[in-house]
């Protein structure tokens, strides 16, 4: 067999999954078949649903999920103990990668269930929602099973419930970043699943890996942008002079799409149409714009547009998410592609086994 190097895996074909395309080229994601523009309408339940049996849900099936998911949100007692007894200066992400590790036993037993993958996502916004008013030191707010999973999110850190618009804008986030192809994270899941080792392993294994800054930790960075940026007069000196000392504006640019990020598009999109008097997302918009006009001047033939990570940032300042909730609540949206792909991997198992060069010192 004929042996490729390609470093970072780059450009292999490790897999093949009917759960979601990329085209970069054309700026195309596709999740079972569907065109993410079709899908950010829905609700997280119902693309949830999708991702997870590759169908759209009827009516019924849509009430059903909604209602299990709801069913599925409640801490035990153990992981309320083990959340009481993480050192406080712990991040958020290490929180949730050591209480959902908690979970493994005879339930989450070889093969994967859509049932387990049920849980695991349920749970999230509740481990998240629950260490964040401790470190705030409020009381817990239990979770409402009235509330569909992206309100009860919200309403468990604030205690209030949210408006539609801003339940709308973070569904409509979470729905376009629940599943992206063999990243980092999915194929980790993959890897840890290939062994046939168990569900809570494999989603310990991918939420170690979203915790690296390569990964989840762009939309901090494009915050700090904006904040400089202040306001609308000063977008072009800033970002020209950015530019000019050769630092990358975060938000934009992308290793697989060459052309506008869709889901950037969708998100831009749901956001014009309910925006309203909202001066943060026109300032925003503006400095989007001054953006590509001056990375097609300083940087032309790069291809650098918009890249999901942009405006993930606006809406989160928007909704006034804190920063640090920012990469946890990206996980408790991929939550649901990685259990997908780790079902898949798990109905056609082949263990992962690259090899790796030997570029060492040989003293025989
Ligand atoms: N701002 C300014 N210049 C950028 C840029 C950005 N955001 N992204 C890429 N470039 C430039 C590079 O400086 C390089 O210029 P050069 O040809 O003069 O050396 C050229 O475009 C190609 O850059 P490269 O880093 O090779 O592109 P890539 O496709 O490998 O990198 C990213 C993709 C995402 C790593 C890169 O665009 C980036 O760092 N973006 C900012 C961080 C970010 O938003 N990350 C979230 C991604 S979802």
């Amino acid at each position: 067999m004929k042996r490729i190097f390609s470093d970072g895996l780059k450009g292999i074909i490790a897999a093949q999954t009917t759960i979601s395309h990329i085209d970069g080229q054309e700026g195309v994601l596709i999740y079972r078949g569907y065109e993410i523009g079709e899908l950010k309408d829905l609700s997280f339940e119902e693309v949830a649903f999708l991702l997870w049996y590759g169908h759209l849900p009827t009516m019924a099936d849509a009430v059903d999920i909604k209602y299990k998911l709801s069913k599925l949100r409640f801490l035990t007692p153990t992981m309320k103990e083990i959340l009481h007894t993480l050192p406080v200066e712990m991040d958020m992400m290490s929180v949730l990668r050591t209480v959902i590790s908690s979970l493994g036993g005879s339930e989450y037993g070889w093969k994967p269930t859509i049932e387990q993958a049920m849980r695991l996502t349920a749970v999230i916004p509740t481990i998240i929602a629950y260490r964040f008013n401790m470190n705030m030191k409020k009381p817990f707010i239990e979770p409402d099973p009235r509330l569909n999973h992206v309100e009860n999110y919200l309403y468990m850190l604030s205690g209030n419930n949210p408006s539609k618009a801003v339940a709308g804008a973070l569904e409509t986030y979470m729905v376009l970043t629940l599943e992206h192809g063999m990243n980092a994270s999915a194929f980790s899941a993959r890897v840890t699943a290939s062994t046939e080792s168990d569900l809570v392993s494999a989603i310990t294994s991918a939420i170690g890996t979203m915790k690296g800054p390569l990964h989840g930790g762009a939309p901090s960075g494009v915050i700090d942008l904006l904040n400089e940026i202040g306001t609308a007069e000063k977008a072009e000196s800033v970002i020209r002079r950015k530019l000019l000392k050769g630092e990358k504006l975060m938000g934009f640019g992308h290793r697989v799409y060459k052309t506008h990020d869709p889901r950037a598009v969708a998100l831009r999109n749901t956001l014009l149409e309910n925006k309203g008097d909202n001066q943060s997302l026109d300032l925003a918009l503006y400095v989007e714009k001054k953006a590509i006009e001056l990375l097609a001047e300083i940087k032309p033939g790069r291809s650098l547009y918009t890249n999901v990570e942009f405006y993930a940032a606006a809406i989160m300042k928007s909704i006034n998410l804190p920063s640090d909730l920012f990469t946890p609540t990206f996980t408790a949206s991929r939550i649901v592609g990685w259990t997908a792909h780790v079902m898949e991997q798990a109905a056609n198992n082949t263990i992962y086994r690259p090899q790796s060069k030997y570029i060492g010192k040989r003293n025989c």
